[in-house]
């Protein structure tokens, strides 16, 4: 069931590709090219309309006759489908509906002994009595013309449709490594602790694309980005390369075309049509990488920030496209002087409208509003990508390929479900108690129904419905099970209060006593579990907030059966937070995890070593730990920042095996332990790995 759009997605490809239809070129190229001569035309059709032959002509042998010689004529004709064509158009109940194969067949027998040379026509507006037999090089042309149209629009949707294929191609491969790295950990291991394999992880796969920067963004005046990884670059790369040769290779332009008079109309015409197509063969793509519920992220086991950079991309090529197609019809129109004609055609002007809101969405969606005004970001997003679809939709209508739109629709559709049963499920009247703790962070417990375990790495969308306004907003966070005794059963976040959402519950707080129960919606479990647990030591490094990251799979780790030596360092600018995560902090002590505490601000004259009063110990239960201290537990306390690059070096250089670092913390934090685990990862004696958990989408 959950993999259903993006089956949907191959199918919708595979068949739209087949039934992309090219016999038609014999029919429209033949029927235009006939119809530029005047043929006698019964005077009671002489005012009647037709579709693409005209009722007169249908209704006048020698234009039959005539169209029958081109049709048989042409080279890579097939003449049957341009008969039938013929007949389709004008056998219709308002033209002639007693038409048949038989009777055109006829009527060209009848006339083969009265057709003229081309030659002996002076003036084509004049009428000829006679059926008129075209030269070879004529014949083929006006097919060729049309072949020539339909071939960039057969192309679009291959092109389109390889670009995704592309993209599965991607997704399938992080997949099959996905799965190798859950099943046969060891045999990943071993087989890609070589010079070769390392080069490539240490090169081209791991560090941020130039220097240090990923979480961190570059900056250009207001403007401002992350920076791809070198992996998710190489990745992009070779889609845009791709794209870039789809855009210009294999038209069919010449001189001499029966359709487009001048080379410029072709190509313009042609262009605009395959960039068009490619644009609609994105959609879909673009709507999955976008999504929630996306099943991609659960079987790739990529991050959705990393799905999420993906959908920035195509999004963009797709804009691209749009934009292309915009310019080169605007000049073919106007070329052909029917640019303002055309602007009066309802579909013309909601393809305006579309390709304006799709920039509007380009626009808005630029990392600057992103950061400073997430939920304006979002709104505007909503109802520009809303206008956006609509006006697709009316734009392609009458065109074909709606499959496209259907299947991004269906896919939308199935996220925002996915959301709903997911926040049903959960409970509808769920409660969270909230507290205010100092240092502006806002501890949160949740009683839930306990059919799941929240898994290293997950976080949970949380819709806080008091107060009520704002209350449409939900937030990610990261969740734990509760280290502390007697609430197993309930999972714990942890909020930072920034600007928005948090701000408001930080001052509703204040006015409660600092604690309060309200209803919230939990829009959960997201997120992978990164596979820490393959390397033989543990290093998980955070910094503020970010323990909650690291703490979820520490706790994760050490309920394991098989005990590893984790290492936990938590940066932290003053020791009130301690406080905070005291349970957690305890956990970790008693679970043998050496947990290493680094105060970057603690203001002068309170330099101590970081206590915590022990929970009053089980009586039954006790450990050596619980004898050998006092009553209360004692942290290595450092009073600054750490020192990540010696902490990296000498853990990796003095690791007996395999081991792992995993980094959830500030922007600049993350950086420098990408950077420096990947400048160390050839001095290990084992694998040496890095997982990020950082959450600049
Ligand atoms: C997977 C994940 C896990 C997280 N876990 C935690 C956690 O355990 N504890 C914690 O304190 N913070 C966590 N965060 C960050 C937290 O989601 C934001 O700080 C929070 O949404 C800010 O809310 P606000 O309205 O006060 O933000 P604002 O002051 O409006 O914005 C502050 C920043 O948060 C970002 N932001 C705002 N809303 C969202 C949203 N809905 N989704 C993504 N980013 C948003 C904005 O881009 C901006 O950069 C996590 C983020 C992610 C993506
Ligand atoms: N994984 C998750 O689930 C998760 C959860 C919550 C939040 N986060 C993210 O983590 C970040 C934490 O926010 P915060 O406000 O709590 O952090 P913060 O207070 O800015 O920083 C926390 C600590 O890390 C130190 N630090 C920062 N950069 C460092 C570096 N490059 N090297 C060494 N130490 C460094 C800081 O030292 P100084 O005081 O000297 O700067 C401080 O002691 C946020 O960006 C948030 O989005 C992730
Ligand atoms: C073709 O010619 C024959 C003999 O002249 C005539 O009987 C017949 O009606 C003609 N058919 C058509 C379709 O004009
Ligand atoms: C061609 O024929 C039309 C109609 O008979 C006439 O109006 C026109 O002047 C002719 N053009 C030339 C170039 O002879
Ligand atoms: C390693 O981390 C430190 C911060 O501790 C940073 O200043 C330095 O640039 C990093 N080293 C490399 C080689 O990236
Ligand atoms: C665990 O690892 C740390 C650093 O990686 C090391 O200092 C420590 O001695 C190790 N402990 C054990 C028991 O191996």
């Amino acid at each position: 069931m959950k993999l259903f759009p993006q089956l949907t997605l191959l199918f919708v490809w595979l068949c739209s590709v087949i039934a992309t239809n090219s016999g038609d070129a014999l029919f429209r190229g033949c029927s235009a090219w006939v119809a530029k001569y005047k043929f006698e035309c019964p005077s009671k059709y002489a005012k009647a309309k037709g579709g693409r032959v005209t009722a007169c002509n249908c209704w006048s042998p020698e234009f039959i006759a005539t169209y029958v010689d081109c049709a048989t004529r042409a080279k890579g004709a097939n003449t049957k489908y341009g008969l039938q064509s013929l007949l389709g158009a004008c056998g219709t109940k308002t033209i002639r509906p007693d038409l048949t194969l038989d009777e055109i067949n006829q009527i060209y027998q009848n006339a083969t002994d009265y057709f003229v040379d081309v030659k002996s026509i002076k003036n084509k507006t004049e009428t000829s009595y006679y059926p008129i037999k075209f030269t070879q090089a004529q014949v083929d042309q006006a097919q060729r013309s049309f072949a020539a149209g339909f071939y960039a629009k057969y192309t679009g949707q291959l092109y389109g449709g390889l670009l995704l294929a592309y993209f599965g191609a991607i997704l399938l491969a992080a997949s099959i490594s996905n799965l190798l790295k859950k099943v046969a950990p060891g045999f990943v291991h071993k087989s890609t602790n070589n010079k070769v394999a390392l080069f490539f992880r240490r090169k081209l796969i791991n560090p941020a694309l130039f220097g240090n920067k990923h979480s961190v963004p570059v900056k250009w005046g207001p403007f401002n980005m992350s920076l791809p990884t070198r992996a998710q670059f190489w990745v992009l790369a070779v889609y845009f390369g791709m794209y870039i040769i789809f855009i210009f290779i294999k038209y069919d332009i010449y001189d001499g075309n029966t359709r487009f008079a001048t080379r410029a109309l072709q190509i313009s015409r042609y262009v605009g049509d395959r960039a068009a197509i490619m644009a609609l063969a994105q959609l879909p793509l673009v709507f999955t990488f976008a999504g929630r519920n996306n099943i991609l992220i659960f079987i790739t086991g990529l991050s959705y920030d990393t799905m999420n950079l993906y959908h920035r991309w195509v999004s963009r090529v797709m804009y691209m496209n749009i934009f292309i197609h915009a310019v080169c019809f605007s000049i073919n129109y106007r070329k052909q002087g029917k640019y303002f004609s055309e602007l009066s055609e309802s579909d013309i002007v909601w393809g305006i409208s579309a390709c304006v809101c799709g920039g509007f969405t380009m626009f808005f969606s630029l990392r600057h509003f992103r950061e400073k005004i997430y939920e304006i970001f979002l709104l505007s997003h909503w109802a520009f990508v809303i206008f956006f679809t609509v006006g697709a939709w009316y734009h392609v209508k009458s065109h074909g390929y709606m499959e496209w739109i259907y299947t991004a629709i269906a896919i939308w559709a199935f996220d925002r479900l996915g959301r709903l049963v997911r926040i049903a499920v959960n409970g509808v009247n769920a409660k969270a108690h909230l507290e205010l703790h100092p240092q502006h962070l806002i501890k949160i417990k949740v009683d839930y129904n306990s059919f799941w375990n929240p898994h290293a790495g997950a976080y949970a969308f949380i819709h806080f419905l008091n107060p009520l306004w704002r209350s449409w907003e939900n937030h990610p966070f990261t969740m734990y099970p509760s280290p502390t005794p007697g609430e197993e059963k309930k999972l714990v976040f942890c909020a930072r209060v920034r600007n928005g959402k948090t701000k408001q519950l930080q001052n509703y707080l204040a006015a409660n006593s600092n604690a309060k129960t309200v209803p919230v919606f939990i829009d959960g479990p997201y997120g992978n579990t990164a596979p820490l647990q393959t390397s033989d030591t543990i290093v998980i490094i955070t910094g503020g907030i970010g323990f909650t990251g690291g703490y979820s799979y520490a706790c994760k780790l050490t309920h394991q059966a098989e005990k590893k030596n984790i290492t936990f360092i938590w940066a932290i600018q003053n020791h009130e937070n301690v406080e905070t995560f005291r349970d957690e902090l305890e956990y970790l002590y008693k679970n043998d995890v050496n947990v290493f505490i680094y105060l970057s601000n603690e203001p002068n004259g309170l330099q101590r070593k970081i206590t915590v009063e022990k929970h009053n110990s089980d009586p039954e239960n006790l450990n050596e730990k619980d004898f050998s201290s006092g009553s209360t537990i004692s942290f290595n306390t450092m009073f600054a920042r750490p020192d990540l690059k010696v902490i990296i070096e000498s853990a990796i250089t003095e690791a007996p095996g395999s081991i792992g670092f995993l980094v959830c913390g500030p922007g600049s934090m993350n950086d420098d332990v990408r950077r420096n685990v990947s400048n160390n990862m050839g001095r290990g004696k084992g694998r040496v790995d890095l997982y990020i958990e950082a959450f600049n989408w």
